[in-house]
């Protein structure tokens, strides 16, 4: 693998879940593989999972890690070619991505959306020069529009929980346990939630991408005027009515994103309205009891009590733990097979 974007990239996604779980069982079976092999991981945004998962996962696999915080002692980047250089930018992108790669053979990098423009956030402008002038494997840590090394842990999350049919007291938080009758095929719903602040879409963007890939029953529900891109909504069902969408539901993924200005581009990247209309989206026990015991998931970090209630994030079922260890997991098998391509 060159390229870790798309749920493509990982090819059948069978054999990448029996990787995943062969993996979990002997994280240290490929230490070899990554002898004297150097993962460089750049960061123009904050991160504690991604930051710590991926480098657990390079060191898993026997490699050197390299962590570079782009906006703490590098020099401040310029991204725009052509600009003359006067400004408190001290070093261009276009030296510093080939300088980067002189010291690394895998490079993994987050830059969120930027919601200055919304083609340059969906044609990945910054991403695409790494894979055109670093000369190595490039894997995506949350872009502007993605985030499959969450949306692969999500889905080996899903698979280990989707038939599971005694529900234990989260020992964190006690509760009593549940039984559960799961669906042959699994309901999933992305729920859409209120946040104070745009956030981007690349969290939903490769959930839907990578749920459609899946074999499960999958439905996004969210306020008028939040509609996903059609490339990433593919053919799951959207359902504007979150009380009927949660009907039998056995996952419940929440997460905000801000307008995907797919209808009006003139929003793209706003909050729209005053967020505080939006208080019933808040997943709550009330649209937890339209499901069928469902599983709640969530990318973390969130906002308690405006994303999630504290009570369902508590519940056992809330599985935003394993949720997040699985991304040790999801970047383990990446790693192991771009450096199988070396
Ligand atoms: N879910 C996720 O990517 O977390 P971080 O932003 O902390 O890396």
């Amino acid at each position: 693998m060159k390229i870790f974007q798309h749920v493509s990239d990982i090819g059948n996604l069978k054999q990448a879940l029996q990787e995943a779980f062969d993996i979990k069982e002997n994280r240290y079976k490929y230490q070899e593989l990554g002898k004297n092999k150097t993962a460089m991981l750049i960061f123009f945004n904050n991160s504690l999972r991604t930051r710590l998962s991926t480098q657990k996962a390079a060191l898993n696999l026997g490699m050197n890690v390299i962590v570079l915080d782009v906006n703490q002692g590098a020099w401040k980047l310029e991204t725009e070619r052509g600009v003359i250089m006067e400004s408190d930018k001290s070093e261009h992108l276009l030296e510093a991505i080939p300088v980067m790669g002189c010291y690394c053979d895998i490079i993994g990098v987050r830059s969120f959306a930027r919601f200055e423009s919304r083609k340059d956030d969906y044609e990945e402008k910054i991403l695409q020069q790494f894979i055109q002038y670093s000369g190595h494997p490039v894997f995506f840590m949350e872009s502007a529009t993605v985030h499959p090394l969450q949306a692969f842990a999500d889905l080996i999350t899903i698979e280990e929980y989707k038939d599971k049919t005694l529900i234990e007291p989260n020992p964190l938080f006690g509760g009593n346990p549940i039984i559960r009758t799961p669906n042959k095929r699994p309901k999933v719903v992305l729920s859409w939630a209120p946040h104070p602040r745009a956030l981007p879409q690349a969290v939903p963007n490769s959930f839907a991408e990578w749920m459609n890939a899946a074999d499960v029953d999958f439905v996004i529900t969210h306020p008028e005027g939040y509609e996903l891109d059609p490339l990433f909504v593919g053919d799951a069902k959207v359902e504007y009515d979150q009380m009927r969408a949660f009907e039998g539901a056995d996952f419940i993924y929440a997460k905000n994103w801000s307008c995907p200005g797919v209808t009006r581009p003139e929003d793209y990247g706003k909050v729209l309205g005053d967020y505080h209309d939006y208080a019933d989206w808040t997943v709550s026990d009330r649209q937890m009891a339209m499901t069928n015991h469902a599983f709640f998931m969530h990318c973390l970090p969130v906002r308690r009590n405006m994303i999630v209630t504290d009570d369902v994030i508590e519940a056992p079922t809330s599985i935003v733990i394993p949720e997040a260890a699985n991304r040790e997991i999801s970047a383990t098998v990446v790693l192991k097979r771009m450096l199988e391509a070396l």
